[in-house]
């Protein structure tokens, strides 16, 4: 990695506010993702985590602050920084009548990007979707195994910066587990990942960094590394609590 890169972050929020109407979603959001660090924005529902994500892969404005993606400003060139994103929505969309090597082709290339069928497969592989699925039509999947195809989509991409919006949720222990993988697997690739989240069980496996979220303000960030699993529960609830703000 050269010595630009680790300059400059994968993404860079100050002070970014977002106001829906007379409602404040997010109040001078500021925080760094290093590129290959893995952060976990943890909060209840509401609390903007969402609103973070949509913000800056361009698909709201800010009202405030500055969003930069790579050291690219998102309010100055949305598609030069969103070129830089791969994203896995919370519910991945797939052709039902296309298998999962034919979805992930499809789509990388709709992203601009041809990829063979070795390629395709190591991706599926690296997203823990096993290989007696790789030929089965996506009409079958299981949530979890859409997500798994959604991050090697995501991965095919060659991003500096991977989004998931509530990757874990709705899936079973093992397709959890399977995706965290994949996380940690771009993580050493040097992708920097943003996970919003509240399945704080997984988040000392798959994040470095936590940051939580409540009624748009960033109450603490701590490395994982500092905190066992119920510690970071503790911390969670105990930082809720003090702020005023209902755990969900
Ligand atoms: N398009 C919208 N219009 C109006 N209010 C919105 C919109 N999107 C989000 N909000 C509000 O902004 C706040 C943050 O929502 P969101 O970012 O979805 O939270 P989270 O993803 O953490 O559950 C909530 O109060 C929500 O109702
Ligand atoms: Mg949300």
């Amino acid at each position: 990695m050269s010595l630009l890169q680790t300059a400059t972050d994968a993404l860079r929020l100050d002070g970014v506010r977002k106001d829906f109407g007379d409602r404040h979603a997010l109040q001078s959001l500021s925080l760094g993702i290093a590129p290959g660090e893995v952060y976990a924005l943890l909060g209840p529902n509401g609390a903007g985590k969402t609103t973070t994500l949509n913000l800056i892969l361009g698909f709201l404005d800010a009202d405030g602050g500055r969003i930069e993606v790579a050291g690219i400003d998102v309010a100055r060139d949305r598609l030069g920084a969103r070129a830089r994103i791969a994203y896995l929505p919370e519910t991945v969309m797939l052709h039902p009548q296309l298998d999962a090597i034919e979805n992930l082709s499809y789509f990388a290339l709709l992203g601009g990007r041809r990829i063979d069928g070795k390629q395709a497969r190591d991706l599926l592989t690296q997203a823990g979707l096993q290989a007696e699925a790789h030929t089965r039509r996506a009409g079958g999947f299981s949530k979890g195994m859409r997500q798994k195809v959604g991050l090697a989509i995501a991965l095919a991409k060659d991003a500096q910066l991977l989004l998931l919006d509530e990757p874990t949720s709705g899936l079973d222990a093992s397709a959890a587990n399977d995706l965290s993988h994949g996380v940690r697997a771009a993580s050493r690739r040097g992708v920097a990942v943003l996970m919003a989240t509240h399945d704080l069980y997984r988040v000392k496996d798959v994040a470095h960094r936590l940051g939580i979220l409540s009624a748009g303000r960033l109450l603490t960030e701590r490395r994982t590394a500092e905190l066992s699993a119920s510690q970071i529960e503790a911390l969670y609830l105990q930082e809720l609590d003090a702020a005023g703000a209902v755990a969900a």
